[in-house]
């Protein structure tokens, strides 16, 4: 068993992490630079929905998880798992410097042998050419020592199936030592542990199965599209083609895709093809239909109103997907901007997401000339918008 276990973000992917970790009794450092998270997570308060807050305020009152912004503790850790974001910069293009900002504080304090191991979405070649090389310039003992694995997370938020614990995880390392240290590490509260032949392997099979999700979505979507055009319900029509028992996977449609991951991740691989001259066309086209399906809804709204100057209109749902408060790279963002734009008078409903953009979510009610229903949560009581004309972003109809 190790002796302490560093984790470093304490975001969607870090925080089930530390806790899962320390549950099974190993000690946990939580390291996250935004103070005022650490604070909120000190007196038990977190907004990601899958924490289960009596684990969170047992594991911090009892030191088995101590969360801090010291990186100094991390000469404690035998092991850490490096959960930073890997975000797209203003121009779209990967932007590392959370990574890199967390590999600098890292090297600070590493010792000889501690075992890092990324687990942030990164793009091939990331962890041996861009990680390793940092740390090999920056820590003070011989390069040798030195040991890198490379785990992507695969948390799917509010997911009530796949969780943490049995969801396979791939995992591999710089060395044949790291690599088997890592497997040993998640095999300690992880049902299935796979091992990739190198790093990149790891990588770019995170990428893979992102970018496969992110055209799918995408593809269902525009095909949505065509359905309407043909005044047919594309539920109906995946339904049907999904009781072939093989080749085939459902996909439903949607607003689009938004999170931390799914709009992301594509694009560090479209980034790495470029680069190698080899350009994943798919993820391009993917990207500019996800991007154009909020002026879509708009268009329909459009239509079903006869203009939207002067019209009162409610978006239902903010958040990216069903059921979580997480609005990062929401459509529903542009959804609202687009509908703005034309002149709309537009409110907004979500009681899980509450503020947004600076503004407060309205009570679901019928005095509107129009709903759209952007992100379905399932608390959500349809008669009390009664029978207002509604867009839902889940039928082609
Ligand atoms: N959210 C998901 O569902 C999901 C799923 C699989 C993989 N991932 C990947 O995992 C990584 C983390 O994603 P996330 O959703 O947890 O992000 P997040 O934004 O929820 O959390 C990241 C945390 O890291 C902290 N942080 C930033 N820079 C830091 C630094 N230098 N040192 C210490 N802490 C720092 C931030 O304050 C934040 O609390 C990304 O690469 C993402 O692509 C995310």
């Amino acid at each position: 068993m190790n002796k302490s276990v560093g984790v470093i973000g304490l975001g969607y992917v870090g925080l089930p992490l530390a806790i899962e970790v320390a549950k099974k009794g190993i000690s946990v450092i939580g390291i996250d630079i935004d103070k005022s998270k650490i604070e909120a997570l000190n007196s038990g308060k977190t907004s990601i929905e899958d924490i289960n807050i009596g684990d969170l305020k047992t594991l911090t009152e009892n030191g088995r998880l101590e969360v801090t912004s010291d990186y100094s503790k991390i000469v404690l850790c035998d092991i850490l798992l490096v959960c930073v974001p890997t975000p797209l910069s203003n121009e779209r293009v990967p932007d590392l410097k959370p990574m890199l900002a967390a590999i600098r504080s890292i090297a600070a304090y590493l010792k000889p042998k501690t075992l890092v191991i990324i687990e942030s979405t990164v793009a091939t070649g990331t962890t041996r050419n861009t990680v390793l090389p940092l740390l090999e310039e920056l820590v003070n003992f011989p390069a040798n020592e030195i040991e890198v694995a490379y785990s992507p997370e695969r948390v799917d938020p509010s997911n009530k199936v796949w969780s943490l614990q049995n969801t396979p995880k791939i995992v591999s390392g710089i060395t044949q030592s790291s690599k088997l240290r890592a497997i040993e590490f998640y095999s300690n509260f992880i049902s299935e542990v796979i091992e990739c032949e190198s790093v990149e392997i790891a990588e770019t099979a995170k990428l893979l199965e992102n970018s496969f999700r992110f055209i799918n979505i995408s593809f269902i979507n525009e095909f949505g599209i065509f359905c309407n055009a043909l005044g047919i319900d594309i539920n109906q029509v995946v339904k049907a083609a999904g009781t072939k028992p093989y080749g085939f996977m459902e996909f439903y449609p949607s607003i689009g895709v938004g999170g931390h991951c799914i709009p992301v991740d594509p694009i560090y691989l479209s980034d790495k093809a470029r680069q190698v001259g080899s350009p994943i066309r798919m993820i391009e086209l993917a990207d500019q239909i996800n991007r154009d399906l909020p002026s879509y809804f708009v268009s329909r709204a459009e239509k079903k109103l006869n203009g939207l100057e002067g019209k009162k209109i409610l978006v239902v749902g903010v958040s990216y997907k069903p059921n979580i408060s997480d609005v990062r790279e929401t459509p529903v963002f542009n959804l609202i901007s687009a509908l703005r734009n034309k002149g709309a008078q537009v409110s907004w409903h979500d009681d899980l997401v509450k503020k947004f953009n600076g503004e407060e979510s309205t009570q679901l009610s019928n005095n509107f000339d129009l709903a759209i229903i952007a992100t379905a949560h399932d608390y959500l009581d349809w008669s009390k918008i009664g029978n207002l004309p509604i867009i839902t972003s889940r039928s082609s109809l």
